[in-house]
Parts: C-alpha cells; sequence; structure tokens
C-alpha cells in the first residue's frame, strides 16, 4: 500500500515536472522512438471501418455540424454515432497484442473510455476556394509537442484511412532526436504509427486543394491512470474544448 502511493506520488512530481519543461525540448533521449505497424487491422474490417468514417463525414456535413475547423470527432460523440460498431475493433485482444509486440511494452493499453481522446476521428482537407479561407485547410498544426495526464508513458497512435495527397511521404512528420523522420506514403493506409507525443515534435503539413486525409488518432499508455494534479486536468480540458467543442476529458 505504502509503495504504491510512494510510486503515485513519485510518477506525479515527474509528470509535473515533464510537462513544465518538454515544450522547451527538455525531453527523454528513451523515448525517441517511433514504431510504424503496417496492416493493423485485417483488409476487410480495414475496408469497412474506412467507408463507415466517409458516411460518417458526408452525413455531419449534410447536418452541417459545428466541428471545429479540422473536423475532429471526439470519443464520446463517436459512441453515439454510425461509426459506433467499428470501436471494439481497436479493443480486440487482437489489436492490443500487434502494439504490444511492436513495442516491447507488455502493459501497453488504451487509456480509459472516459476520456474523449482515447478514439477520435479527424478529418483534414485542402482549401475548398484556393487560399481564400485558410481556416479549411486541414488543421495546420505547426510542430508542437503534446502534453501528458498520465502518469505511466503517453504514446500516440495514428492509425491512417485515407491518405489522398500529392505527397510521396505523409502529411505527418516526427521529429525524433531533432531530426526531421519522414515517413512514405506507400503503405500508410491501414498502419499504425506509435509515437510519445509529449517527447516528440510531430506536426500535420497543410493540404492542397483536392487533398483529402483520414485518420483515427488512439491514445496509449503502459500505465493509464490519469494525473489527480488539477492544473493538469484543466489544460486537458481546454485542448479538448478546442479540439471536439468538448470539455470532457
Ligand atoms: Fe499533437
Amino acid at each position: 500500500m505504502f509503495q504504491h502511493l510512494a510510486r503515485v506520488l513519485a510518477a506525479e512530481i515527474a509528470l509535473h515536472k515533464h510537462n513544465k519543461v518538454n515544450r522547451q525540448g527538455v525531453v527523454s533521449p528513451n523515448a525517441q522512438h517511433f514504431h510504424v505497424i503496417k496492416d493493423i487491422l485485417p483488409e476487410h474490417v480495414f475496408k469497412d471501418l474506412r467507408e463507415a468514417a466517409n458516411q460518417l463525414q458526408s452525413s455531419s456535413i449534410r447536418e452541417d455540424s459545428d466541428w471545429r475547423k479540422g473536423q475532429a470527432i471526439g470519443g464520446h460523440e463517436l459512441k453515439g454515432s454510425g461509426f459506433a460498431p467499428w470501436l471494439e475493433h481497436m479493443s480486440s485482444a487482437a489489436f492490443q497484442h500487434r502494439t504490444r509486440e511492436a513495442t516491447g511494452i507488455e502493459t501497453l493499453a488504451l487509456v480509459p473510455e472516459a476520456d474523449t481522446n482515447r478514439i477520435s476521428l479527424l478529418f483534414y482537407s485542402g482549401p475548398v476556394f484556393a487560399a481564400a479561407d485558410t481556416d479549411v485547410q486541414g488543421d495546420g498544426t505547426d510542430w508542437h509537442m503534446d502534453g501528458n495526464i498520465y502518469l505511466g508513458d503517453r504514446w500516440a497512435g495514428i492509425l491512417t484511412l485515407v491518405e489522398d495527397t500529392q505527397d510521396d511521404i505523409s502529411k505527418l512528420e516526427l521529429q525524433p532526436n531533432g531530426q526531421i523522420a519522414t515517413i512514405p506514403r506507400a503503405g500508410l493506409e491501414n498502419s499504425l504509427i506509435l509515437f510519445q507525443g509529449d517527447h516528440v515534435l510531430h506536426r500535420v503539413r497543410a493540404m492542397a486543394p483536392d487533398e483529402r486525409r483520414v485518420v483515427m488518432s488512439l491514445l496509449f499508455s503502459d500505465w493509464p491512470v490519469r494525473t489527480r494534479n488539477p492544473w493538469l486536468r484543466r489544460y486537458q480540458s481546454k485542448v479538448n474544448l478546442a479540439f471536439y467543442g468538448n470539455l470532457r476529458s
């Protein structure tokens, strides 16, 4: 009991320090590896899941939903949508086995369902009217570092459903060890890119007209227990509000 409390307290202190300094580039050299897991889902599951995502996007646009500029749907909203039956594939033992096998982390798991970032769906498209309105150019995130609200290591997972672009490389770019690592576009669809976004700078390059990208964003941790630090929790709520129009974290 005492040992557990001591471990939690040490993790809380380390997390607080980490979130204070990681945006200044103070990160762990041991957290710079990333993994690309090809063909993460069986082909027929992947195709059906992509079709469900496409249908969700077109029906939501018809309903004139008030999504943010990059069109993100958080986990809570996905559960109440036509996409809900597909979420179980990301929670399956086979899926979990692939992520654990690739990273070598035996306790790696999706964060709890209470977190809307556990599984979310992101849509990116190029400007509808060339350069007239930059708000429609995907989310245009520049190089940034994520925050972490989990006591364990945080792993971001990007499962690409559609990468319909003119580039030879992924719109997602990572900067492990300060060096830009590009990922080939070939084979990107139905792959899962796993990286520690609170230790590795990353960005999504702007989309050109007629380009389209649809990804599932997954959040994992090797110790998926949320911090009790109220400042960190409040920070995450603000991020969720900006991203999904939803304060729940
Ligand atoms: Fe990020």
